[in-house]
This record gives structure tokens, sequence and C-alpha cells, in this order.
């Protein structure tokens, strides 16, 4: 199986903090993992340094056998931040149009992908409001039309379904489920462990900057006696 993420004891620390300590994790095509840990974990730090924000302090980052920074791996990847900061005075349409053009993407390709991912991602309603106007789960749709657009293989998601209502959510899962039949690759982070159980086939679970777990999901809920949740618990409560 190809690898699409491989991380090799990466590190990063900022001034005295050790954001992230000596992680090696990686990603199959088609594979989804959820990543996972408590706030200040290093889940954010790990996905920027995927992104190729800013390079590890140590280790090897790279993305279908690249360096995340080069331009023909970016274009591969698909990206939704944590907190998105969009032009306010801008509608969906003219959101999506400005990042299409920012992909090289036609204006005919845009136009179609745009109207899909829009209906999609349930803003049919509002795709003639201004961005100022939306509500906070309302944005998380609009980041997650705007990560989509160009079709990428690798989807980085940092926290997704944060904000989203129960239907939402369930569009995303059901989204999610779909590219990956579609043979795409997803790593989100996420504090929702039931949705993590029901959609990834791995679960990645960081402490304190470390990796203190990554397994199939079938083998952490194996027994029947114990969930996610559980297993999140021991692992962080574990000295
Ligand atoms: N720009 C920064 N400057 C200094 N410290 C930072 C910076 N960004 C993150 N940190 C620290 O690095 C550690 C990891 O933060 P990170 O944002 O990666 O965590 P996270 O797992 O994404 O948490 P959350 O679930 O709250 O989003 C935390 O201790 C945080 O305080
Ligand atoms: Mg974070």
């Amino acid at each position: 199986m190809s690898s699409v993420i491989t991380i090799d004891h990466v590190s990063k620390s900022y001034g005295t903090c050790n954001a992230v300590s000596d992680l090696t994790l990686s990603l199959h095509a088609g594979e989804i993992l959820g990543f996972l840990g408590a706030n200040g974990a290093g889940k954010t730090t790990t996905i920027k340094m995927l992104l190729g924000f800013f390079s590890p302090d140590s280790g090897q980052i790279s993305l279908f056998g690249h360096n995340p920074s080069d331009a023909s791996t970016r274009q591969r990847v698909g990206f939704m931040p944590e907190t998105a900061y969009y032009y306010p005075y801008l509608n969906i349409r003219e959101l999506l149009s400005f990042y299409g053009g920012l992909c090289g993407m036609s204006s005919s390709l845009i136009r179609q992908r745009s109207e899909d991912l829009i209906a999609r991602t349930g803003l049919d309603h509002a795709k003639k409001r201004l961005l100022k106007t939306y509500s906070k789960g309302m944005l998380q749709r609009a980041g997650i039309a705007q990560a989509l657009l160009h079709d990428p293989d690798l989807l980085i998601l940092d926290e997704p379904f944060t904000g989203l209502d129960p239907l939402a959510r369930i569009q995303l899962r059901d989204l999610i489920l779909e590219l990956k039949t579609k043979g795409k690759t997803i790593l989100f982070s996420s504090h929702e462990l039931s949705e993590a159980e029901l959609m990834c086939d791995r679960v990645a679970i960081m402490k304190n900057g470390k990796l203190v777990l990554a397994k199939p999901v079938k083998e952490v809920v194996c027994d029947g006696n114990t969930n996610l949740e559980r297993i999140f618990l021991n692992v962080l409560q574990a000295p």
C-alpha cells in the first residue's frame, strides 16, 4: 500500500514548549485517520507542518513522497483550518471562485464544483448572503466546501465537526465516507470521539506532544465492552 503521509520522528517546539515530540505516523491511500487528543496535545501543530506552513525542528515529513511545501504537492491537498478567517464581504460563490482561481481551476470547473459543494454542504439557501452574516456552523460548512473545491487526493481537516448541527454532521460524515470510496485519503482532528469511532479506519491519540496510541478502530473497540471514549480516558489518565 502506498503511503500518502509519512511523518518520521518529527519534533517541534515553540520556545520551551515541546508541542510535538518524536512523532512517527503514516497514512495510506484511501485511509481515514482520526487525530485525537486533549486541548494543546499537538494536533494543529502537526497539521500545520503537514501543510508546510512551517518545518519540523527535527525529523522528516513527506506527502505523496514529496516535500509538503512543493507546489505540486499542495495542489493535491485540501485543508480546512481550525478557525477560518474568510473575507467577510464575499458570498460563498465568490469565496469559492477566489480559491478556485488560486488553485488554477478553470471558471467553468469552479462554477460546476461550487454549485455541487454549496448544495452538498447545505448552503444553497444562503449562497447570495455575505459571509459576514453567516453563523459559526455555516462558516464551518463554507470551509468544508472550500477544502473540497479542487477535488484533492488528501483532505486534512482540523476539527471539522466543531459547531456543526446534527444534520450537518451526518452530511459531513457521509461526504467523508463517499470520498473514501473514491480513493481519497482523509486525516481529521477531532474531539468528537463518537464521530471518529463511526468513520475512521484508524485513530491516533496525542498526549502532551507525543503519540500514545495509533490503532485500527476495530482493534480499539473489538471486545464489545469498550469504546473509543473509554480508551481515550484510559490513555489520557495513564501516568
Ligand atoms: N504559536 C504558538 N506559540 C507558542 N505556543 C504554541 C503556539 N501554537 C501552539 N502552541 C502550544 O503548542 C502546544 C500544542 O498546541 P496545538 O495547537 O498543536 O494543540 P491542539 O492539539 O491542536 O489543541 P486543541 O485541541 O486545543 O486545538 C500547546 O501547548 C500550545 O500552547
Ligand atoms: Mg488544534
